[in-house]
């Protein structure tokens, strides 16, 4: 017996309603609540199904037994690294990322990576034909017979093809375009997604498989369809980049079976993704050195340090409101340090517009970074380039004082590692550690004294 029904649902948390709402009760946020119409056909509602083979029992805590989740360590090292150390057997992995940026690629190639080892491999493909893929796999080189290509979208002939193939990793590209014939709203839809989804976590997990689904991302940098979805699944990677760039960073966003934080860098080549095993050397390649307005930090990705280089622009401003503009560090925090640089320095910084750019498009969310920013913001302000050997970490504190920071040795080392001869470092960060050899150490505990050492009229 179906009934038709229609509510209203939030996007970004799921609150159901009655009526359409502007504001969305549930997280208070805008323009979130679309219209589903969904067909239900299920018995009773409230009346919990009990079914003996999932039953489970309540046991005393001190009795289970720990046992490391069972990973499959793929040959490409990144991928296991941003994972946690392998793909987790019965796992649900979110990959997210703007169209073209490489998701079908990167999972085709592990697809392959896994197949070659024997491992089988069913990728099922809502967007693009047998063909299509039979055509990028060519392209990539990929032989196997152990990998399935299937082109579908309804989620029902996925579980009785997963029964017939028995594979051990499984592809689902893309949760925008699969359909649980169940539910009849549009693919891509708030119930859409989420029954699919829920479906299949309950295809990872029974089966003992993993399962990689692709989300597209919008506009804004969200995966499309509910945020729900981030919620549901075990692990949510997202795959960005610059179009008009060659790399590609590979995030985790949220790791049930490992940490967050962690990157992957590769590179978009003609025979597809290479892992970048020595990231700093790629970002810094293109630096331009002697520049006024460049610096390099050394911030830690996860349990990598990586050197970056941020550049600012300061010009005079020809309207009223100066314009403050950063890509890739938090607009507040610049915001801030150009304050304190005003407070503290005396620098006249309100009619300047300024542009703070993190080179290579990667993100920096970590408070180390503060030191090379400011430092960088000076350097254009008084038109004068620090030393290209000399590498900026701390961070900044209301008044103007240079703070601890954390994993100090291995940032330095990196620095080291890559040839720069000197290291602005917090002065509360020396001792208990050996400098490695080649670089200077300066231990600084004010940006006055950092900023001196290197401008020579300050
Ligand atoms: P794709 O994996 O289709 O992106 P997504 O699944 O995220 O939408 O990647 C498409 C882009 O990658 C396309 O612009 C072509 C480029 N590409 C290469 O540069 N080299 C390759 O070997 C392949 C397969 C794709
Ligand atoms: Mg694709």
């Amino acid at each position: 017996m179906a009934k038709k029904k229609t509510k209203f649902m939030c996007n970004d948390c799921g609150y159901e309603s009655a009526k359409w709402m502007g504001r969305c009760p549930g997280c208070g946020n805008w323009n979130t609540m679309v219209e589903e119409v969904e067909v239900v056909s299920k018995g009773p509602r409230g009346a919990f199904q009990h079914s003996s083979s999932t039953t489970q029992k309540a046991v005393p805590l001190i009795n289970v037994e720990t046992m490391e989740e069972s990973r499959i360590v793929t040959d490409m090292g990144e991928l296991n690294r941003v994972l946690g150390g392998g793909i987790v057997q019965g796992s649900l992995v979110l990959i997210g990322g703007d169209p073209g940026i490489g998701k079908s690629t990167l999972l085709l190639q592990v697809s392959a990576l896994l197949s070659n080892k024997g491992q089988r491999v069913l990728y099922m493909s809502g967007e693009e034909s047998v063909r299509q893929t039979k055509l990028r796999a060519e392209r990539l080189g990929v032989k196997s017979e152990e990998l399935f290509i299937y082109s579908e979208t309804n989620l029902e002939f996925l579980n009785n093809t997963i029964e017939e193939v028995q594979p051990k990793f499984v592809v689902v590209d893309s949760i925008q375009t699969v359909h649980h014939p169940e539910v009849t709203s549009a693919p891509g839809s708030v119930s859409q997604v989420r029954e699919c989804t829920a479906e299949l976590m309950r295809i990872a997990k029974t089966k003992n498989i993993a399962i990689f689904l692709v989300g597209h991302v919008t506009k804004e940098g969200q995966i499309a369809g509910p945020r729900i979805l981030e919620h549901m699944v075990d692990t949510v990677l997202y795959f960005e980049g610059e179009r008009h760039h060659n790399h590609r960073i590979l995030r985790s966003q949220k790791n049930r079976f490992g940490s967050t934080n962690e990157i992957a860098i590769f590179e978009m080549l003609q025979g597809g993704l290479k892992e970048v095993l020595n990231p700093s050397e790629m970002f810094l390649q293109e630096r331009s050195q002697g520049a006024p307005g460049s610096t390099i930090v050394a911030s830690m990705e996860g349990t990598r340090p990586i050197l970056v280089e941020i550049q600012s622009l300061v010009t005079p401003t020809s309207f009223n409101y100066p314009k403050r503009m950063a890509t890739g560090v938090d607009q507040n925090r610049v915001q801030l340090l150009m304050a304190v640089l005003e407070k503290r320095m005396g620098m006249m910084l309100q009619a300047q517009d300024a542009y703070i750019k993190v080179a290579g498009g990667v993100k920096l969310d970590e408070p180390a970074i503060d030191l090379a920013v400011l430092t960088s913001i000076v350097s254009s302000f008084k038109d004068q380039a620090v030393r290209g050997t000399d590498v900026f970490i701390g961070e900044v504190g209301l008044t103007g004082e240079v703070r601890r920071v954390s994993r100090i040795e291995q940032r330095v080392q990196e620095a080291a590692k890559l040839g720069f001869k000197r290291a602005f470092i917090p002065a509360s960060n020396i001792g208990g550690w050996d400098f490695p050899e080649g670089i200077q150490v300066v231990g600084v505990d004010t940006i006055g004294e950092s900023l001196r050492g290197c401008f020579n009229d300050i």
